[in-house]
């Protein structure tokens, strides 16, 4: 696996959020608020390299120069539904950022992804993308909604992930090497119904409170 393109992040205050995550006794109220927290969190380290440019500023005491975010430049796109639970948590550390949607869905015959809905930011090729969706699993919607922005705009495709299966990433490595995957853990495996191991059931579902 090449570690140069995935970052888990494993701080402590994710870990112990993703283990209440992962209990299947947490109830949707819960399980939200904890997607939102987690993605903040992640978020935290999936920006750490946005330009800076100097700013003047005057403090009680003196003018100085220092640092801020140059430009609007970024987009979140959350893959439907489940990714929709991470934005909340963006916004919370960074309020300007512009949201596309795309809407898949995995065909649960065939596991392969089934797109419904897009619509992104209309300057989405000057902007750089983090996609939103807490299960990488085979990797087919992740791969569907890269090759669709990278479609759109050369700039750089982040995906954010809360669990990763090691064959989604794989896909997604083979597939778009240009890509940098975040995700706060690496599960096990895959089951037969593509399913994530030991994971945390259905994502969408569990956010949505639709089982
Ligand atoms: C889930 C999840 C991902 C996808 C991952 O969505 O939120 O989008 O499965 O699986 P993959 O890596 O094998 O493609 P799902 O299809 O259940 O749709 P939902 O979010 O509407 O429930
Ligand atoms: N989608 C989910 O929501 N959960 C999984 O484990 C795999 C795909």
């Amino acid at each position: 696996m090449n570690m140069e393109n995935l970052t888990i992040l494993d701080h402590p205050l994710i870990q112990h959020k993703l283990s209440i995550l992962r209990d299947k006794h947490t109830g949707a109220k819960q399980f939200r608020e904890l997607v939102g927290e987690i993605a903040t969190l992640m978020c935290y380290e999936a920006t750490r390299d946005l330009p800076l440019e100097d700013v003047e500023v005057e403090t009680p005491i003196t003018r100085t120069v220092c640092k801020q975010i140059s430009g609007k430049k970024l987009a979140i796109v959350p893959i439907l539904r489940a990714g929709l639970g991470m934005v909340d948590g963006i916004y919370q550390l960074v309020p300007s950022v512009k949201v596309g949607h795309i809407g898949l869905y995995r065909d649960p015959e065939t596991l392969q992804p089934v797109e419904y809905y897009c619509k992104l930011p209309s300057d989405i090729k000057d902007r750089e993308v983090i996609i939103l969706d807490p299960m990488l699993a085979t990797g087919g919607s992740a791969a569907a909604a890269i090759d669709f922005i990278r479609k759109r705009t050369d700039r750089s495709i982040k995906f954010m992930a809360i669990i990763a299966a090691p064959e989604g990433v794989k896909k997604i490595h083979e597939k778009h090497p240009d890509v940098h995957i975040y995700c706060a853990a690496m599960d096990e495996k895959l089951n037969d119904h593509g399913y994530i191991v030991p994971g945390l059931g259905d994502a969408g579902d569990r956010i949505f409170g639709t089982k």
